[in-house]
């Protein structure tokens, strides 16, 4: 029985020492050396781990450029700096490239000491699960929901409206989990033509099939360790369910035109929109597959039902575009605060973040407007009649006011409301009792 390895491959940005080489090939480590200067392909084989080590010792003004260029192409990248007393730490691209690094590593360096530096590396989550954002209490039950399931190893089923954040919170579970250091491996099971899919998630042998030119490796074997995600699993065809039921009960597969068995540890999430017990009853969906990925299940909830989340990610979504992009808009008229409340959001999350960056594209002035989100006539509509009951309110205000010599209870008795609420009133429509009296 063969299991392969994800290999773990450090790239190291300058010159590492014979004892360099010796401690990362110690850990396990195969140790790639590339010249900052020439380009070079960082790339990442199925799911092989890939770092990079920067080696800021004795590097000059063009070390220092190429190695920031590096950084800014491989944003992704988990990385280290190695810096001693021939490092200029005073240099600001220096300090541009440390802040940038996820940690330093340690000199002397020794098998134990570089386990400790790789370990806190690769455990900080590169996608916190900040990213799934929103303050509703719908949400914080999510976050909280993601926080427990995490570490537990059983599938999560994850379900939810197109554009809900199925896909996100997949990558959450993985990044909270103890597997986070492993391949996140996803596959859009409705995205792969039927006859490759059993191929695509459990391999193949050499001449399986025609076509199959060599062996491959599948999803299940490449994400060895880590976390499979299923996406859209209502459309896997019915001969891959039978497999991924025995991936579920077993915990092995067997490549296409091999009957040899080859143990996997993944945990397996998968997403659907559709009802999976709609497909059951049509005779589309394994019942087995099914009572065995709904052991868990994330229900993520339209945007619609997460009531002022819609405003608190526009805001976040424009700020996040604009520290990409030089563009007039800065934040959100009322109008358009108000058609954002609004609207339905049938594509949800999804939805908005397109939306907004939209609008920040075609906004010629500091605030978003209605028309620059394309939110519809009817909206506009609300919006005009809001506008005329906030002036008929503001007016009915200071005809009291004036009336009663801006007395305040008098206005109160005028306009049968509470002292309160006159105060109230005055706030909202800029009007000062001094500045009037
Ligand atoms: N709570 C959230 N906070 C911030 N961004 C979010 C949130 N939820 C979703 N997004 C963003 O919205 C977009 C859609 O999310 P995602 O692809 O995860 O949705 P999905 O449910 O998988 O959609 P589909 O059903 O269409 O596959 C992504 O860009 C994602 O980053
Ligand atoms: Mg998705």
């Amino acid at each position: 029985m063969t299991v392969s390895r994800v290999q773990r491959c450090a790239v190291w940005f300058g010159k590492p020492s014979a004892r360099d080489e010796a401690v990362f090939a110690a850990s396990g480590w195969h140790l790639r050396v590339a010249r900052p200067d020439t380009s070079v392909q960082v790339g990442m084989r199925g799911g092989d781990l890939v770092i990079a080590v920067v080696d800021l010792r004795g590097a000059d003004a063009t070390h220092l450029a190429a190695l920031e260029s590096i950084l800014a192409q491989h944003a992704d990248l988990p990385s280290l700096a190695l810096a001693d007393d021939t490092t200029d730490l005073a240099d600001p691209a220096c300090q541009r490239i440390l802040a940038r690094c996820g940690g330093r590593l340690p000199q002397p360096l020794d098998p134990q000491t570089l386990d400790a530096a790789l370990a806190t590396l690769l455990a900080s989550p590169r996608r916190n699960i900040a990213s799934v954002g929103g303050e509703s209490a719908v949400m914080l039950g999510v976050r909280a929901l993601l926080h427990r399931y995490a570490d537990v190893e059983l599938p999560v089923l994850i379900t939810g409206e197109s554009g809900t954040g199925k896909e996100l919170a997949a990558h959450a579970l993985h990044d909270l989990s103890g597997r986070r250091a492993r391949p996140f491996v996803a596959m859009n099971c409705g995205a792969i033509s039927p006859t490759l899919v059993q191929s695509e998630l459990f391999g193949h042998e050499r001449g399986a099939f025609t076509g199959a030119a060599t062996r491959r490796m599948g999803l299940f074997e490449s994400a060895d360790g880590g976390t499979v995600f299923l996406d859209e699993i209502g459309d896997l065809p019915l001969d891959a369910q039978t497999n991924l039921l025995r991936v579920l009960q077993e915990g092995t597969i067997e490549r296409v035109g091999s009957n040899h068995t080859i143990r996997v540890d993944v945990r397996v999430l998968a997403a659907t929109h559709v009802d999976l017990e709609a497909a059951i009853a049509a005779g589309r969906f394994r019942q087995d597959l099914y009572y065995r990925l709904d052991v868990l299940r994330l229900l993520l909830p339209p945007l619609r039902a997460r009531g002022s989340d819609v405003e608190l990610l526009a805001r976040q979504f424009l700020d996040e575009f604009r520290a990409g992009h030089s563009v007039q808009a800065r934040g959100f008229s009322a109008a358009a605060r108000q058609c954002l409340r609004q609207h339905a959001w049938p594509g949800n999350v999804r939805e908005l973040l397109n939306r907004v960056r939209r609008a920040a594209v075609v906004a010629e002035h500091a605030l978003i407007e209605p028309a620059d989100l394309q939110l519809g006539q009817s909206n506009a509509q609300v919006v005009a009649l809001d506008h005329h009951r906030d002036r008929t309110e503001r007016d009915a205000l200071l005809d009291a006011l004036r009336a009663t010599g801006c007395n305040v209870s008098a206005s109160a008795r005028r306009l049968s409301v509470s002292r309160v609420t006159i105060y109230r009133l005055c706030r909202k429509h800029g009007v000062s009792l001094e500045a009037f009296r």
